[in-house]
């Protein structure tokens, strides 16, 4: 066996707990085990960081064939060793073809951690741990098929199915092709973290949706149940939205509504993909939606997810560590523009249930908007107590902050994540209704823009 191949399959063997590496170096029948055991060694003590160099660099996407311990052997090889030993064989010219962005990417950490030397970089390796441990959630899309089903699947593709877990420890120890049903969700696959599905069939099909465990509790909790009508007022790129549709089980209706054009082309895709065909989506800007218009009458769930700083998204964790976190103008900026669209959400006549999220670790973004919007409006709403066994709660700012969620890469082994949900304090009859009195309106700054609509059908798979 060649050396490369040889350590990938040792490196492989000891991520997934096969054996010691002495062990399995000496299993391995490769004659140099000395430069073995050494090249295993030291790619294994670069890890997180060849995870993240190979990850922002798109290596395993381009490649496919590459399998990822071997690409991080190589990696290591082309960036942090001595270069390729033995001239490295068919696998040069493959890596020189990615040389000048691998090195790009390793720049990019080192400049972001302020180090200079290779070594110093260890270091990041270990500030990454709790981000680049995350594991890689999968979402079966019941549009299309059954958690059940796709565990064969996997199973069939050698993967070995762990059952459903009872805690998040047993989520953390995933390794190698093990998977895991969530402790929580029942429709949630658990990965070992760097596993990569993009070009997995199922993935292509629609019938999976990659998508991290935090960032879907806010259509589970909106819960609404098949024939109602729905606004996801800031939709694209759309994976909360498929997700509603798939809790409708595509009966009802589901307002969708994004100002970016190109946030809502690709958002048609994923829909299309998914098989989703009770949702109508539309460029516009939410806080021009009358909440007086006819076509509304009907919403009775929000969801709303608004633009934010991103402070706990997974991806700028692992990019940038060291991110300096948002200015006090940009907090001030996003936290007036969250504050006017979730009170304009609380005037929608009909309304009984909203779900607020961010994937903002900001106090301003998150507990100050509800408690505000809260103060602020005119009909009587509250937060509603949920998931009482979730371990991160609500900042203690306001009475009441403790029924919000949080969720971050420490305590709930997911991204940084904020979800409040709000719901009106008593059922109103229709006659009542008729009563409430109009909240004051919501300035809007943003110039009414053309309404475009499309229809998004089902796509077979
Ligand atoms: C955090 S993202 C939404 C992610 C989406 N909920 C998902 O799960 O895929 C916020 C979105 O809000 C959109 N947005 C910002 N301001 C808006 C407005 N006034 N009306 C509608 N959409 C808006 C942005 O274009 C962006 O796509």
């Amino acid at each position: 066996m060649a050396l490369y191949a040889a350590a990938a399959a040792v490196l492989a063997g000891v991520e997934n707990r096969q054996g010691s590496l002495k062990g399995l170096v000496y299993a391995s029948n490769f004659q140099n085990v000395k430069q073995l055991y050494a090249l295993v060694c030291e790619t294994q003590r670069y890890s997180a960081v060849l995870d993240a160099v190979i990850a922002s660099a798109g290596l395993l996407r381009a490649e496919k064939k590459l399998r990822p311990h071997l690409a991080k052997v190589l990696v290591f090889e082309l960036l942090l060793g001595k270069g390729f030993r033995g001239g490295g064989g068919r696998w040069k010219p493959l890596l020189a073809r990615h040389q000048a962005r691998l090195k790009a990417e390793l720049a990019r950490l080192k400049v972001h951690r302020g180090v200079s030397r290779n070594e110093d970089l260890l270091e990041v390796g270990s500030k990454l741990g709790p981000a680049s441990q995350v594991p890689r959630f999968v979402r079966v899309n019941t549009l299309k098929t059954c958690p059940d089903d796709v565990v064969d699947y996997f199973k069939r593709q050698g993967f070995s199915y762990q059952g459903r877990a009872s805690s998040l420890e047993e989520l953390r120890a995933l390794k190698g092709k093990h998977f895991a049903l969530d402790l929580l969700l029942p429709e949630l696959l658990v990965f070992p973290a760097q596993t990569d599905l993009h070009e997995h069939p199922l993935y292509q099909a629609g019938h999976l949706i990659l998508q991290d465990k935090a960032s879907c509790l806010p259509a589970m909790l909106l819960a609404p149940p098949p024939g109602s009508h729905v606004i996801d007022a800031c939709a694209a790129p759309g994976n909360k939205t498929s997700h509603l549709a798939a809790i409708l089980k595509n009966q009802g209706k589901i307002f969708a509504f994004d100002l970016d054009a190109k946030r809502l082309a690709s958002m048609a895709t994923l829909l299309a993909r998914a098989g989703v065909s009770c949702c109508e989506l539309a460029e516009e800007d939410f806080l021009a939606v009358s909440p007086s218009d006819t076509r509304y009458a009907q919403v009775q769930y929000i969801l709303l997810d608004p633009s934010c700083s991103g402070s706990g998204m997974l991806s700028r964790q692992l990019e940038e560590p060291a991110a300096e976190p948002p200015s006090k103008e940009r907090l001030c900026a996003l936290s007036a523009f969250q504050l006017r669209v979730l009170r304009h959400a609380l005037s929608f006549p009909a309304l009984q249930r909203l779900v607020y999220s961010t994937c903002s670790l900001c106090q301003e973004e998150n507990e100050d908007v509800v408690r505000d919007a809260l103060q602020q409006s005119l009909r009587p709403f509250r937060l509603v107590p949920i998931l009482p066994s979730w371990p991160h709660r609500g900042l203690d700012t306001f009475p009441g902050a403790e029924h919000c969620l949080r969720a971050s890469p420490e305590t709930t082994l997911t991204g940084g994540f904020f979800v409040a949900v709000i719901e009106r304090a008593e059922v109103l009859s229709s006659a009542s209704l008729a009563e409430v009195p109009t909240p004051a309106p919501v300035p809007s700054p943003v110039p009414k823009r053309k309404r475009r609509r499309k229809a998004v059908a089902s796509e077979g798979t």
